[in-house]
């Protein structure tokens, strides 16, 4: 393609994608079906890779990341990031009103309330409309250039329609409450720890190096601040704001009085918990930009606003008993079953007690009234005893010396505050634990099992590793209580279509700890094979990008362990994947040669054929030129490309002519 045409088509693409994108995330509409979504991305990618010089800062390719950053560049803020003075009572909030009034000297006020996001706090840059850097908010006078990274979030507009030169908007970063607790689910069947909460997590998400992971963390913004001239108040900012294309939350509203802000505190308390983010509270705003002037900033803060802030809410309820979980890892963890009680709208009749210091900490006797609460975090946690209505004679919990599931002897390691079961090989939770996480949707996928069959297969003592499953029989099967011809044959035929799942998937599904999907995704990625990964010693692992020194100290010590190394070769003999064949290189033959896809082929999937191309030295484009050497045709290609394949006198080629290429 012509440097002149490309530059014409991508700006189209750019347009028609900005279009699809703002419909989709800010007014909830889909207006195509999200593969040709995705065809035309993936045509703009294509473009872009051709002609780097034309890709634009604010192209909607950024949208999936990709650059890696080494660092983050520490730049100043145009004017102090602040932060806001907090009231946690009516009484407090009247004084503020008090202190506006006198500030303003007897001229009339409006405040502007909105919902105070439980986020991390960011700030937009965008030159001709145009998102040119992010910055975190930092110690307030600098912070770290995430631009990359912000530009993975949606709902950032790269492009807006302010017709100003230059305007800084700031706004909370965060992640929606679904994405988060999907985070955590994902989280727990690897094995891996439990983020606490979404705003550190959304925190962490936005200092990640590399963008393309940042994407697929879902982050969120909503913007609330307004700095470029041509607006008198904060009102007409926001209203800028969201005709402009930003993410406002619909959530506002202006006050006329300091009861009418009142009256907007007490309809949010409940409503809050319904909204997609983290809420802790309402800020309160001065409407009137002269009046904020006028009255000015504390050393910290600005004295035309406030933040009130909700009482985390906690009711107190009845220990029943401490229970204690073993996890497929022999990791102990302590929980207070309680007596039910309502909190934040839902019954909680389970909290974590995390470890034996923290009921150290609460100094938890039997029968104790507890507080608990419900903050940020998930899983609702015990804060605090009620002494007052504890009675004398009751002991203190002791913490378990041995397995509640098979009495082993708990052991703690150096530096770690969980107890642990160390008996690995025959402690039963642990054991059907990694069965199940072993056959999980995720890993080998094998849905005709469930946790009951599990267990009944473990007390026949047929099933106590994952190899075991491979030698399953029908005979066996039909033994089981429930099992019929056709639940068997289901079984064991997934059980058999689970030797087809790829390396990615077996060795997420080893269950060695931190080595989640994505982790198992980038260790594939460099070693390509079981075996050059059973070899890789501390050095080469954290030479991975992404892979740190735990991950790292983790696979060694799994691969170190005798039975795990026999337990890979009996999987190995059953037939199970251990190796990767995506993108292999398999010859040059197709070296310089550029290849366009189009139409629908017998042998292959468009996606295979292109990988094939690639993993052959060729190159795959999406348009074609003059410069193209060979159009492969499939069915149902379109006449315009074959017209124009024609015109430019390009070689047109069927899949079989493909086939013999590689043969040369
Ligand atoms: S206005 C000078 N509005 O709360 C006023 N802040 O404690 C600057 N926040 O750093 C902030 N929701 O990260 C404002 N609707 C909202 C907010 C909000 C959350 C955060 C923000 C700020 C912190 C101040």
């Amino acid at each position: 393609m012509e440097l002149e045409q490309a530059k014409k088509r991508i700006n189209e693409l750019t347009k028609e994608l900005h279009h699809y994108n703002y419909a989709y995330y800010m007014e909830d509409k889909s207006l195509i079906p999200d593969h040709e979504f995705d065809l035309l991305l993936k045509e703009l990618i294509d473009l872009e890779a051709q002609f780097p010089n034309l890709k634009r800062t604010d192209s909607p390719t950024q949208r999936v990341g990709g650059t890696i950053n080494k660092a983050f560049e520490t730049v100043q803020h145009s004017t102090r990031m602040l932060s806001l003075g907090n009231t946690y009572s009516e009484e407090d909030l009247l004084e503020f009103d008090n202190r506006v009034a006198k500030g303003l000297e007897g001229q009339p006020y409006e405040y502007f309330c909105e919902l105070k996001f439980d986020g991390v706090a960011i700030s937009l840059q965008y030159e001709n409309d145009v998102l040119v850097r992010a910055v975190t908010r930092g110690d307030g006078t600098k912070g770290d250039d995430i631009t990359d990274n912000a530009r993975t979030i949606r709902s950032i507009p790269l492009k807006i329609n302010s017709n100003l030169d230059k305007l800084e908007v700031r706004g909370e970063v965060f992640m929606p409450k679904t994405v988060f607790e999907e985070l955590n689910l994902e989280r727990e069947e690897a094995g891996e720890d439990l983020y606490a909460n979404a705003r550190n997590t959304a925190s962490g998400s936005l200092k990640m190096m590399d963008s393309a992971q940042v994407a697929k963390r879902k982050l969120d913004c909503y913007l609330y601040m307004l700095l470029a001239e041509g607006h008198d108040s904060h009102e007409e900012a926001i209203h800028n704001l969201e005709q402009w294309g930003f993410n406002v939350s619909p959530t506002y509203q202006k006050c006329g009085n300091i009861q009418e802000v009142l009256d907007y505190i007490h309809s949010w308390s409940e409503k809050r918990h319904e909204l997609p983010v983290e809420t802790d509270g309402i800020v309160i705003k001065v409407n009137n930009l002269d009046q904020q002037e006028l009255l000015g900033f504390t050393a910290k803060t600005p004295k035309w606003a406030i933040s009130y802030k909700y009482k985390s809410e906690n009711a107190c309820t009845k220990l029943n008993a401490v229970t204690y979980q073993v996890g497929r890892t022999g990791a102990i963890t302590p929980v207070a079953e309680l007596e039910p009680v309502l909190l934040a709208g839902t019954t909680v009749k389970r909290a974590s007690l995390h470890n034996a210091n923290e009921i150290e900490r609460l100094d938890l006797h039997e029968g104790d009234f507890v507080f608990v609460e419900k903050g940020g975090e998930i899983i609702p946690k015990v804060t605090s005893v009620d002494l007052s209505q504890r009675s004398g004679k009751s002991k203190a919990i002791t913490y378990i010396t041995h397995c509640p599931a098979c009495n082993t002897e708990l052991v703690r390691k150096e530096g770690e505050a969980s107890h642990y079961c160390p008996n690995t090989e025959a402690c039963p939770p642990q054991i059907k634990g990694r069965i199940e996480h072993f056959i999980h949707r995720n890993a080998m996928n094998i849905d005709s099992l469930g946790e009951r069959t599990i267990s009944l297969l473990y007390e026949k003592g047929w099933l106590n590793k994952p190899s075991d499953l491979y030698k399953l029989t029908k005979e066996q099967l039909l033994e089981l209580e429930g099992f019929k011809e056709l639940s068997a044959t289901n079984l064991l035929t997934g059980i058999e279509r689970s030797k087809q799942a790829p390396f990615e998937a077996v060795l997420f599904g080893l269950g060695i700890r931190y080595v989640g999907k994505t982790v198992a995704e980038k260790l594939i990625e460099h070693f390509r094979n079981i075996d050059a990964l059973m070899a890789a010693g501390f050095d080469e692992l954290v030479g991975v990008q992404e892979i740190g020194d735990r991950i790292a100290e983790s696979v060694i010590a799994y691969f170190s362990e005798q039975t795990n190394r026999e337990e890979i070769e009996r999987l190995k003999s059953a037939g199970l994947q251990f190796v990767t064949t995506a993108n292999e290189k398999q010859s040059n033959i197709l070296a310089d040669k550029t290849f366009v896809v189009s139409g629908v082929f017998t042998n292959y999937s468009r996606d295979e054929l292109k990988n094939t191309i690639k993993a052959n030295g060729g190159k795959v484009v999406s348009s074609i030129s003059k410069k193209l050497d060979y159009l492969i045709a499939g069915d149902k290609m379109g006449p315009s490309k074959k017209e124009k394949a024609e015109k430019l006198e390009v070689r047109i080629i069927s899949e079989e002519d493909f086939e013999s290429l590689l043969l040369k």
